[in-house]
């Protein structure tokens, strides 16, 4: 089974991600996020925030609406066609591929005949209020970032803010995908997480350079190995419609390498255009009265994509097991090596046996002890060696054992989920040990 496949299943079998309306037979590109995947998820944003609001003091944070006028997305230029697809359909089976993934003049799938390319465009379309006419058409945002630019003023007035300065936010987008593909790699519904630094355009090139490597530099802190990463400048032609300048960050997918960043220089497109549209003057006035649109560099990644990239890079299976005390080492064992703090389950608790009443009584005594303070798991269904296996698979950093010797001596076996070191320490020390070994 190749790796995609691997993590597909992993991803269903232990509610990671499920694929939506699975009981009435799915619905194509939409994903479901289950108990685990969802905690992965809220790590993954976790961490961007802290990176991209906490670590610099000049960005602050913004939750605009899904739903805009529809003239922002006039002014964005995604109503004409700078966001559309090619798209070909096959004269035969009737199946509709974007024209940029078609190697040869025939269907992929049956061969067929295909028809000459449409322009399709990608915006969600829906309607506001009871009747449904033109008057109320309006669409589901494809991007985040609109929403700031629309509320550049605001934001910049409330806050007192002046040049250089970012506005973040994370949130749902929804793109009419002609082809979704690769599990969540390419979805119709996904988050994105989006940083717009609004700058003088004097220093746009700098700007651009320098949120390049600090994104770059993310991943690596994340666990991603720098082989797996890539920054490739995207021609002129091939650019987003807004973008002066390009560069998207890959990662080394099993299936290869896949956009999960873009960096943009998007210039004064959006709020020249906005300006326009609005007849409200998106502009930066300087204290010595000089007044030009800021330059906006764009940093966008994907929440799904992102969170792909961390489980495909920390899927590990080992041939033969790594445990060598129990009998089951014959079977390959899974081990999903997240880093500490994206990992959704930080402590697993488990009573060695779970049938002596007080030894299960203690452990969770010890549930209740450690769960406000980490996200943990108690389980006592198989043996301990299983039980171990299985937190390993989804990325359980420390197991706690409490066995019989605990019932004497108050003091629980933790075991790390790397190096399968086991330590026996004081219960009452319990949570600080786990807090320094954790650290986030
Ligand atoms: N505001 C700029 C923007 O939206 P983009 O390159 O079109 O730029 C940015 O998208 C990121 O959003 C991508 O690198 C990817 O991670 C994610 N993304 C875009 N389309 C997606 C889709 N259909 N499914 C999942 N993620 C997607």
């Amino acid at each position: 089974m190749d790796l995609n496949k691997k993590i597909i299943s992993l991803c269903k079998r232990r509610g990671f991600i499920f694929p939506s309306s699975e009981i009435y037979e799915g619905i194509g590109g939409v994903y479901d996020f289950g108990p685990l995947g969802v905690e992965l998820k809220n790590n993954i944003k976790k961490a961007w925030r802290e990176e991209m609001i906490l670590k610099h003091d000049n960005i602050v944070g913004l939750d605009a609406s899904i739903l805009m006028n529809p003239k922002v997305w006039q002014a964005s230029g995604h109503l004409s066609a700078g966001f559309a697809d090619e798209l070909l359909e096959c004269k035969k089976c009737r199946k509709r591929f974007k024209a940029d993934e078609i190697k040869k003049d025939k269907c992929p799938e049956c061969g067929g005949e295909l028809a000459e390319p449409k322009k399709f465009n990608l915006m969600m379309k829906t309607f506001i209020g009871p009747v449904e006419d033109k008057a109320s058409i309006t669409y589901l945002r494809p991007e985040t970032c609109q929403g700031i630019y629309i509320n550049f003023l605001n934001v910049l007035n409330s806050m007192r803010l002046k040049i250089p300065f970012g506005m973040a936010q994370i949130g749902k987008s929804f793109r009419n995908e002609i082809n979704p593909k690769n599990f969540i790699f390419r979805t119709r519904e996904f988050e994105q997480m989006e940083m717009q630094w609004f700058c003088n355009p004097k220093d746009a090139d700098k700007y651009f350079d320098y949120w390049k490597d600090e994104r770059l530099n993310w991943y690596e802190k994340l666990g991603i190995k720098k082989d797996n990463l890539r920054a490739i400048e995207i021609s002129e032609k091939d650019r987003a419609h807004y973008a002066k300048r390009q560069v998207d960050i890959e990662y080394h997918f099993s299936f290869g390498w896949g956009e999960i960043e873009g960096i943009h220089n998007r210039g004064d497109w959006d709020l020249k255009n906005h300006s326009k549209y609005s007849g409200k003057d998106l502009i930066f006035t300087e204290e010595d009265g000089s007044k030009y649109h800021p330059y906006v560099i764009e940093t966008s990644v994907g929440v799904e994509r992102s969170l792909f990239a961390f489980l495909s890079e920390a899927y590990q299976e080992i041939e033969g097991g790594r445990t060598t005390t129990t009998k089951s080492i014959k079977e390959a064992e899974v081990l999903l090596k997240l880093s500490k703090c994206l990992a959704p389950v930080k402590v697993s608790v488990l009573p060695l046996v779970k049938n002596k009443p007080e030894i299960v009584k203690k452990a969770k005594e010890i549930y209740q002890m450690l769960k406000p303070n980490f996200m943990c798991q108690y389980d006592e269904v198989a043996s301990i060696g299983k039980r171990y296996r299985r937190g390993d698979e989804v990325g359980i950093l420390f197991a706690v054992t409490i066995d019989f010797d605990t019932l004497k001596d108050e003091k629980v076996t933790v075991r790390d989920r790397d190096t399968m070191k086991q330590e026996r320490v004081k219960i009452e020390d319990l949570i600080n040990i786990l807090k320094e070994k954790i650290n986030v």
